[in-house]
């Protein structure tokens, strides 16, 4: 049996994050320039969407760039821009064929025009959509993020719209970029770093890790189920014993 069969319907993920690291690796060991990894890295995105639609996940996030990312040389940065615009007008049509919806987060206000046009665009365009909600980070630190949040917060609370003794983590949990999505239940790394990377920081404080040494390029659906299948085989306990939950009763 391949592992797409044996992974349980009813025990599925509902969100599972992606931190797609490598593509500079994989270039570099095939004795290429890093843009031609990111490039490929796009193919890993294709197939990874499907392979979540495929067996029904609900929500994918897909950690595309950090704020870290544009102190990297001008010349990459330019080209994932240009990537992003690529991949997003290329991929429209299928998203829309394929009941996908769009969403970005992060601090988006700081991508180029041009992207956040294209961006925009195609959330627009799939925002009825009921299939998978497929969510771009882009620009995206989880401590800005959380600031963020904080001076919001505060903002509300020097304006009497809400009062200090209201405050708890459902509040937070609002005003984050993630607000409209549940808490990852999985989150996935590639090439074998060992790293959450401001990504996330508060949204996966139950998530399960999981950490390939593929290189992002490489990842195919194989990899994909191989984690969910992973994923099913673990017990959450969420502090509870094992002979407190429900199953074991
Ligand atoms: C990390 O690998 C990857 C990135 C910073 C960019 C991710 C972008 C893509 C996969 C391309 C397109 C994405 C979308 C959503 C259309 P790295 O450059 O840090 O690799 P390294 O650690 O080997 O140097």
């Amino acid at each position: 049996m391949n592992v797409k069969e044996k992974i349980l319907k009813n025990k599925l993920p509902l969100h599972i994050a992606i931190i797609m690291d490598g593509n500079g690796r994989w270039a570099k060991k095939k004795g290429n320039r890093r843009i031609f990894g990111h490039k490929s890295g796009v193919k890993a995105v294709k197939e990874t969407v499907e392979a979540a639609g495929e067996i029904g996940i609900k929500y994918l996030t897909l950690y595309a760039f950090s704020t870290e990312n544009w102190n990297r040389p001008k010349v990459e940065v330019d080209a994932l821009m240009s990537l992003f615009i690529s991949a997003v007008k290329n991929e429209t049509e299928n998203l829309i064929k394929n009941n996908v919806r769009m969403k970005a987060i992060g601090n988006l206000e700081t991508l180029p025009n041009s992207v956040l046009e294209n961006l925009n665009e195609i959330i627009d365009k799939t925002k009825d959509n009921t299939g998978l909600t497929l969510i771009l980070a882009l620009s995206y630190s989880s401590r800005q993020e959380i600031t963020n949040a904080v001076t919001k917060i505060t903002k509300k609370i020097t304006s009497g719209e809400i009062s200090i003794e209201n405050i708890n983590e459902e509040i937070i949990s609002d005003h984050l970029y993630t607000n409209e999505f549940p808490d990852p239940e999985l989150l996935i790394r590639t090439s074998g770093e060992f790293r959450i990377s401001n990504f996330l920081l508060w949204q996966i404080s139950y998530s399960e890790l999981y950490f390939t040494d593929t290189l992002w390029p490489d990842f195919s659906k194989e990899d994909f189920f191989n984690a969910v299948y992973n994923f099913q085989q673990r017990e959450r306990r969420f502090g509870k014993t094992s002979e407190q939950l429900p199953d074991k009763k």
